[in-house]
């Protein structure tokens, strides 16, 4: 069957048996009645999100729809991939995460070293941190001549993204000119607003747009995560059906019924009731590691306010780590075990791995290794799993266990509208706006203020004199 053929029926399942009060106890457990008495808040919550987006807010939600831009962004990257041989996107937080997700999930582990032909198009480097050594080590690997660069970002002015981009642009210059350079640029942003956006019109970029009115964490399924997964050879159309599925299946108000809602009420009761102020995401599966980091931020951004939504001071916000199976049950788990019961553990599933590798030869004279004899890797990795999650319960810790039956285009589609779902649901059940991120807002503003940007010279004065030297507090130095 064709990705997009099984893309539009969702395929994800989810086991929350241990993180109900039958298995890990009352005191850790949620309860058939907290999911009761939630159950009214969600159905508000889902009228609220309906009435909503049919006011023509809440366009995340149809971004899974833009097939016009699908076409668009395929045209262009088909050219480029062709034409190109590295490839550097350049952005932050919501404007690279989910591109790194997408890429990292459905492409090759080692794509930039295979060889162009197999891998697809251009090699992928990020340009996410202004860390000077990652920076300079990129554009000195790059083959400059032909190598294009995608700077995204919403606001058109952050400052890492703009630093990164113009000095990317700068070596870009020096090494084919001006008129080159700018053919080799696209930059993604808002449609009218914006720095980027006057540069873009000024140089005359190709452009593509960030959808206003959608935050950054959630334009992963715009051209903000979809171009540079485009360039780099995956799927996108199947990744919009897979969203669409889930869309489809998250159409119900009814908590038990609707996933993504089941998934908020567990987390924001264990969270709210039970004490658990941090969610792991732990996938079974290196290829689902970036989609942690994506979803780090989405929950963290999204939940962690001060205000309510009548302002009260809340201070809200479930902690999100992100962990690894099995790797971090050589870490994390001892802890997640033993220490502090204050967490709720989501394990990700993979009923069929992309690839199988079997142990064909255990050497003789050593019994204790004859377990592995005809031992297929996948199917180590589900049994660590299934024994971890075995193992949490029987220590009353909580955990669910998301199944994927495959990784692939569709399936992450419908991983990300799940959570982007989740989170808005969330936000309800917590009574905060999900959107927005004023905590962030503030560090950058004083960014700009220290590093001398007009308009921000009050500012500056302000950060400089809460930031002066204090030698009671500080050790070493001189
Ligand atoms: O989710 C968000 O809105 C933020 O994390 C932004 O994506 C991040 O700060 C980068 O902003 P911008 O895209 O404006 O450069």
């Amino acid at each position: 069957m064709s990705e997009q053929s099984h893309g539009e029926t969702s395929r994800l399942t989810i086991d929350y048996r241990n993180s109900m009060a039958d298995a890990v106890g009352p005191e850790h457990g949620v309860s058939d009645a907290m999911l009761d008495e939630i159950a009214p808040r969600v159905a508000a919550g889902h009228a609220r999100l309906v009435a909503e987006h049919e006011a023509g807010g809440q366009s995340w939600m149809d971004l899974p729809s833009d097939t016009a831009l699908v076409a668009d962004i395929n045209a262009f990257a088909a050219e480029a991939r062709q034409h190109y041989k590295d490839f550097i996107l350049i952005g932050i937080g919501g404007s690279s995460l989910g591109a790194i997700a997408t890429v990292q999930a459905l492409a090759h582990p080692f794509r930039n070293v295979q060889a162009k032909e197999t891998r697809g198009g251009p090699r992928f480097f990020v340009l996410d941190n202004p860390d000077p050594e990652k920076v300079a080590a990129t554009l000195a690997i790059v083959d400059l001549e032909q190598t294009l660069v995608n700077v995204v970002t919403k606001s058109g002015q952050t400052a890492e993204t703009m630093a990164n981009f113009l000095a990317a642009r700068q070596a870009l210059e020096s090494a084919v000119g001006t008129e080159q350079a700018r053919r080799q640029i696209v930059a993604t942003t808002d449609p009218k607003e914006g720095l980027l956006r006057a540069l873009a019109d000024q140089e005359g970029y190709r452009t593509f747009p960030v959808p206003p009115g959608v935050d950054g964490r959630m334009t992963v399924l715009s051209a903000v995560g979809l171009l540079p997964a485009a360039l780099c050879g995956c799927d996108i159309e199947g990744l919009l059906a897979g969203a669409r599925a889930m869309r489809s299946r998250t159409a119900s108000g009814d908590v038990r019924e609707n996933p993504a809602y089941l998934l908020a009420a567990l987390c924001i009761l264990a969270n709210t009731r039970l004490g658990k102020s941090m969610l792991v995401t732990m996938p079974y599966s290196d290829a689902l590691f970036g989609l942690t980091d994506w979803f780090r931020q989405l929950w963290a951004e999204s939940l962690g306010k001060r205000l309510s939504l009548d302002n009260a001071e809340v201070f809200t916000g479930q902690t999100p780590i992100k962990a690894l199976g099995a790797i971090d049950q050589h870490s994390q788990i001892q802890l997640y075990t033993e220490g502090p019961n204050d967490k709720l553990i989501s394990l990700i599933a993979v009923g069929e791995y992309r690839d199988h590798v079997t142990v064909e030869d255990v050497p003789a004279g050593i019994p204790e290794l004859d377990y592995l004899q005809g031992a297929e890797l996948g199917q180590l990795l589900q049994r660590e799993q299934l024994a971890t999650a075995w193992a949490l319960t029987e220590a009353q810790r909580p955990n669910f266990t998301i199944g994927v039956p495959a990784i692939d285009a569709a399936m992450l589609g419908e991983l990300f509208y799940l959570y982007e779902l989740q989170t808005v649901m969330g936000g309800a059940l917590l009574n905060v706006n999900p959107f927005g991120q004023p905590g962030v807002e503030a560090g950058k503003n004083a960014t700009y203020a220290l590093m001398g940007r007009r308009g921000y010279e009050t500012l500056k004065d302000e950060v400089l004199a809460k930031s002066g030297d204090d030698d009671r507090y500080r050790v070493g130095g001189g």
